[in-house]
């Protein structure tokens, strides 16, 4: 067994076929034992839950190579919560923790070789994912699902990996207050996709959606959580029922206390905030974003650029950054039960 040749190097965040997959099939109002197959395709009805009403959701999180040799995961069992909290509101099967774990591990472990190597700057994206199959054509949840996992080796998720990026406010709303902003739902996304597509084509990396009943506070951009530093070099996180509890945001609140000593608070944020210079750094956190350090934001026209500016990564966002990332590594020691070993 050898690593696969790749340029990991030059890996952009885009979806690369490796060799297995994960697949469990839920029938009968149960779940079977799960397999590992090469098979890529999926085949289903025409009338599939998925297909008419969108009955899908998932999950991301990377597998790493640490400087000692080891393949490790981060946090997982978390992914594993949030996506039974998905299910729940999307009335679909939960799949076991436990077994979503095991599913993990063992799909990292068919794929060893295509962690990319300790250093190299990309890392192994999984993606688990749970539809509805069997044919649906009232407005009703299906009754037979899949859940799969596959993985991709991945780099940077925006282009220049640490070089601040430029964001604007959209005029298009992401998540109602009541609505499914709070889970990991494929709906999320279709709906954000004219808007992202809007952006670039203006010249933008992301959207940062506002709170769609008042329009005046920060919620979240189409794939991570935003996160600022005041002038006082604290860190603040907008606070709301609608964005989806990103696992690298809420580690790197503790990472940000325990490790930088740092105070961290979370309430809302009002845009009219970033323009009066409340903050001097903002980022944007995920699991595919890491960090992101966001340079400049932009309302219609009107900007502001943060203090941390266009060159390079805010004080702040760097060591939050680097202390993450070395947790990920292997090279900081993390906080107990935050590393799962493959
Ligand atoms: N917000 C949205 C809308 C996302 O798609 C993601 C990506 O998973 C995140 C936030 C970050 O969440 P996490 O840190 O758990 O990956
Ligand atoms: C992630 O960070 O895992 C995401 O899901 C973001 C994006 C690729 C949808």
């Amino acid at each position: 067994m050898a690593k696969k040749d790749i340029n990991w190097s030059e890996l952009g965040f885009g979806y690369v076929k490796t060799d297995k997959r994960y697949v469990s099939d839920f029938r009968d109002g149960k779940w079977d034992e799960g397999r590992i197959t090469d098979d890529d395709m999926i085949t289903m009805s025409e009338c599939a839950g998925v297909l008419q009403y969108a009955q899908t959701i998932f999950e991301g999180l990377k597998a790493y190579e640490t400087n000692d040799g080891k393949i490790v995961t981060f946090r997982p069992d978390l992914n594993a919560e949030r996506m039974m909290d998905s299910a729940k509101r999307l009335e679909m099967p939960e799949f076991p923790k436990e077994r979503f774990l095991d599913a993990i591990r063992r799909v990292v472990d068919a794929n060893r070789d295509w962690v990319p190597p300790y250093g190299s700057g990309a890392t192994l994206y999984i993606r688990p994912y749970m539809f509805g199959i069997n044919p649906v054509i009232g407005v009703k949840p299906a009754e037979e699902y899949q859940f799969r996992t596959f993985v991709t080796p991945v780099g940077p998720y925006f282009k220049g990996g640490a070089k601040p990026i430029t964001v604007k406010i959209s005029d298009f709303d992401r998540a109602a207050p009541k609505g499914t902003g709070n889970i990991k739902a494929g709906l999320n996304y279709a709906m954000s996709l004219h808007a992202i597509v809007t952006a670039h084509n203006e010249g933008f990396a992301e959207n940062i959606y506002l709170d769609p009943a008042s329009r005046t506070k920060i919620e979240e951009t189409g794939g991570a959580n935003i996160l600022f530093i005041d002038n006082d070099g604290n860190v603040v996180i907008p606070k709301s029922d609608s964005i989806l509890p990103s696992i690298t945001r809420r580690s790197l609140a503790i990472v940000a206390e325990k490790y930088l000593g740092l105070k961290v608070t979370q309430r809302e944020v009002f845009l009219s905030e970033v323009f009066e210079g409340n903050f001097r750094e903002c980022g944007l956190c995920g699991t595919a974003a890491v960090i992101s350090p966001v340079g400049r934001i932009n309302d219609h026209g009107k900007e502001f650029t943060f203090a941390s500016g266009m060159d390079e990564m805010g004080q702040t966002t760097k060591k939050l950054y680097e202390t993450l990332t070395g947790i990920q590594m292997g090279t900081v020691e993390a906080p107990e039960g935050w590393i799962f070993e493959i």
